[in-house]
């Protein structure tokens, strides 16, 4: 074989070397093995010896030709196997913008706290300043201000909760009724309502619940009669349980109101004719109310001859499981996603889906 001939078998060699070289180490090894210190370009000058002097100039400048064109030609395979490398990177990375998002699910409004809303939305169209107290209570505020000094056998009505000989968790709102009075001074007329969270010992079971909610109202003005709680109690019961329900009157007792009622409503929903809501009665009983005793108007600094008033006591919790049919009040509590789901409104989906 000539040199030549032995050159262009070279190149021939280390062109299908280099475009066979799949990735940048393969590519390497071509180089070194061509254009390395002992690579077969260098060994071509082997030969310079067997060569005249006028021969080695030209020969030289053939190998040095050969030894560029490999470079070149590495060089431009090394370009394509970049470029081949960063569009299968892109292609893996790649992020489809058009999918559609992971959908976000949005809470519903616990049904207490939507409860609680519609009752407050109607008293504060009403002009009634909605007021919150605490729920770790001054035995004072939660029994004696009510009319309920320290060996009143009522006590024995509510269960308490005791954190030292004189502070409890309160046993009901009722306690708001006598700290508003008292930051009044003696001035008329009030009207407040006061949700919040109440606490009594009771074993927790279908219908009992160690922690519940509750709404007192209290109105305290000039002239204020029976008839004023009658009416606003009629209209509360048709706001929650329907434009035809009437309400009842029972007498009862309660220390901080005299007069005491019981209120009822007549069953939403067999309308009085007796079913296993009303326990076949065609009332239900929704809460209890009754004239501010005079005692307490006294003790927290109002006439009690130039002033009166009513005071109310519901219970959200009852009144959420009447509506919305609910046989537990445990569900209120242990936030299972399953009930609370249950509860969103057209709204609250509509909202969602945007
Ligand atoms: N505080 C009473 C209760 O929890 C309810 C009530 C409030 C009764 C206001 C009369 C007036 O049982």
């Amino acid at each position: 074989m000539t040199q030549s001939e032995e050159m262009s078998q070279l190149k021939q060699e280390a062109l299908v070397d280099i475009n066979e070289a799949q990735d940048e180490k393969a590519l390497q090894d071509v180089k070194v093995k061509y254009l390395g210190k002992k690579g077969s370009v260098s060994g071509l000058m082997k030969h310079m010896k067997e060569l005249s002097n006028e021969e080695k100039p030209a020969y030289g400048q053939k190998v040095n030709e050969l030894r560029e064109t490999i470079k070149s030609e590495i060089a431009s395979r090394q370009e394509v196997l970049a470029n081949e490398q960063l569009e299968a990177q892109l292609r893996e990375e790649k992020i489809d913008v058009t999918l559609p998002s992971r959908e976000i699910s949005l809470g519903a409004k616990h049904p207490l706290t939507r409860t609680i809303e519609e009752i407050e939305d109607l008293f504060l169209g009403l002009g009634y300043e909605i007021v919150e107290g605490f729920e770790v209570e001054h035995d004072h505020y939660n029994f004696e201000a009510l009319n309920l000094p320290k060996s009143h056998p009522a006590r024995d009505m509510q269960d308490s909760f005791y954190i030292t000989d004189e502070i409890l968790m309160r046993t009901h709102t009722s306690p708001v009724q006598a700290r508003t009075l008292e930051k009044r001074n003696g001035q008329g007329p009030v009207k407040i309502i006061c949700p919040g969270k109440v606490y009594r010992r009771d074993s927790d079971d279908a219908t009992h619940s160690h922690q519940f909610t509750q709404i007192e109202g209290l109105v305290v003005a000039e002239n204020i009669r029976m008839s004023d709680l009658k009416g606003t109690l009629e209209l509360l019961a048709k706001e929650l349980f329907g434009a035809d329900r009437e309400i009842r009157l029972r007498p009862s007792y309660f220390p901080f109101t005299e007069p005491s009622v019981e209120v009822d409503v007549s069953c939403f929903k067999c309308k009085g004719e007796g079913c296993n809501v009303c326990k076949h009665t065609g009332w239900i009983e929704v809460l209890g109310s009754g004239m501010v005793h005079p005692n307490v108007l006294e003790m927290a600094g109002f006439d009690s001859e130039k002033y009166t008033g009513f005071a109310f006591g519901l219970g959200p919790d009852r009144i959420a499981m009447l509506k919305y049919g609910i046989e537990d009040i445990r569900h209120f509590y242990t936030n299972d996603m399953r009930f609370l789901e249950q509860f969103k409104s057209v709204e609250d989906r509509g909202e969602a889906e945007c």
